[in-house]
């Protein structure tokens, strides 16, 4: 596996592959690495003939500074794991060689923005859309795979590649868990045991949503969770929503199609987040 830490190093050894035709997939990341991370790398060297992934915290998505500040660093276990997956190149820049001046650029995605994690988290997003332009730039992958652990960034990142009008193609890729259902997360690693004990009850509000969603309305499974929620110590919700899953609105019955459970709490100082398609 090849390291840089320049993008115009990058760019000059991936502007030779993409000249002799090889496809690239791309999977960006902030490092922390667990098994999640790598099934979207195997994903991507299933779809293409070279995978690029980064490892880079980065600082304009955190709107808190403390997360920021222990947001777990772990780039040569991180450098081990990629390669044993086999990623091809890892790009691992330093912050000053992704911000050498202050991005003041300003996304609008609307609503999809406005909404949840956008609502709970102000500028994350744009910070998001800042970080993912910037690696989209360096990379110019052909595909590029995201995790649906993180749904809406999912959605945030389509709406960023079609205003841009990239031709990139977004993967989302399933959620991986551990054996007691609890999405795999870097952030998992900081729970105390207790909060690690008592959040493995999300997956299990998550299926019990999915079970109730399939007599009650989206209504009454909310109101059956979140009573669940706010009653289990420790825990501080954000949000527990029943959503369109394709725009993240208000679900409506029986016209929208797809539904999607969303869940954010803190578990102790710790946030948690994940999600359960519904239908
Ligand atoms: P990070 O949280 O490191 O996640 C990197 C990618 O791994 C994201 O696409 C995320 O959805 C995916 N991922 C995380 N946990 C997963 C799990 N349990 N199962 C499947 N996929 C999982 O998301 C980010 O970094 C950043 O916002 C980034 C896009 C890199 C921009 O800085």
């Amino acid at each position: 596996m090849q390291i840089f830490e320049k993008i115009k190093d990058l760019q000059a050894f991936l502007a030779k592959e993409s000249a002799k035709g090889s496809s690239i997939g791309f999977v960006p990341t902030m490092g922390a690495l667990h098994e999640g991370h790598i099934s979207l790398v195997k994903e991507a060297k299933k779809e293409s003939e070279l995978v690029v992934s980064s490892v880079f915290v980065n600082p304009t998505q955190f709107n808190d500074k403390k997360d920021l500040e222990r947001y777990p660093r772990t780039l040569e276990q991180d450098t081990k794991m990629l390669a044993e997956a086999g990623c091809d190149i890892l790009f691992a820049p330093s912050v000053e060689e992704m911000y050498p001046q202050t991005d003041t650029r300003k996304f609008d995605f609307g609503f999809l923005d406005n909404t949840l994690d956008g609502a709970f988290r102000p500028g994350h997003f744009n910070g998001v859309a800042q970080i993912v332009s910037k690696l989209f730039e360096a990379v110019k992958p052909d595909k590029a795979f995201f995790g649906q652990k993180d749904f809406q960034q999912v959605l945030i990142v389509k709406e960023l590649v079609r205003q841009l009008d990239l031709k990139i193609e977004i993967v989302p890729c399933p959620i991986l868990r551990e054996p007691d259902g609890l999405a795999m997360s870097s952030r998992n690693t900081l729970l105390s045991p207790e909060e690690r004990k008592q959040a493995s009850n999300i997956p299990v509000w998550m299926k019990e949503a999915k079970q109730l969603f399939n007599g009650k309305n989206a209504e009454e499974v909310k109101k059956v969770i979140i009573e669940k929620v706010n009653s289990t110590p420790l825990f501080k919700l954000d949000y527990f929503e029943i959503r369109n899953a394709d725009n993240l609105q208000e679900y409506n019955a029986p016209t929208d199609k797809h539904a999607v459970a969303l869940f954010a709490a803190f578990c102790g100082r710790i946030r948690l987040i994940d999600n359960e398609v519904l239908s």
